[in-house]
């Protein structure tokens, strides 16, 4: 391969990474996206997970922490969840969230877990 080869492909490769990292952005939370959050976790998750403490699921907040710092990564588990604990629980069976409620759901629960005081927190 002559080196020209691979520093295009590089720039490449580059070029696609941020395209594919624009793909998936949060939601500005306004009023009325916090309450469609609130109440597709108060349909679809709240039977499992209290905030703080372990239920069905573990407690989430603490599962929300663990994203703080990459979001993009709750959304794919949200999006398609794998095995985390295997030896603790059964991996999560939740109906198919659209992309566009994973990512509400997302940036709902970061903003949750930075004021834990907001009104909207499920308990
Ligand atoms: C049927 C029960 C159930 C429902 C409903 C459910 N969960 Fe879970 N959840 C679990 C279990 C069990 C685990 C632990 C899975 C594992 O360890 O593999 C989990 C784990 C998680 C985690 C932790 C992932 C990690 O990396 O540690 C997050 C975040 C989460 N759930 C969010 C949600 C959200 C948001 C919803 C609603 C859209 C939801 N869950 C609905 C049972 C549930």
């Amino acid at each position: 391969m002559s080196r020209r080869f691979i520093l295009w492909g590089a720039v490449f490769l580059g070029v696609t990474a941020l395209f594919a990292a624009d793909l998936f952005q949060m939601p500005k939370l306004s009023p009325d996206v916090r309450k469609q959050a609130a109440e597709l976790y108060d349909q679809e998750c709240y039977a499992c997970h209290r905030w703080n403490r372990k239920f069905a699921g573990p407690a989430m907040r603490a599962n929300v922490e663990r994203y703080l710092e990459d979001p993009r990564a709750l959304f794919d588990y949200l999006k398609d969840p794998k095995p985390i604990h295997p030896d603790q629980y059964r991996p999560m069976e939740i109906k198919k969230l659209s992309d566009q409620e994973a990512s509400m759901m997302v940036a709902w629960l970061l903003s949750l877990v930075k004021d834990s005081s907001a009104v909207d927190r499920p308990r």
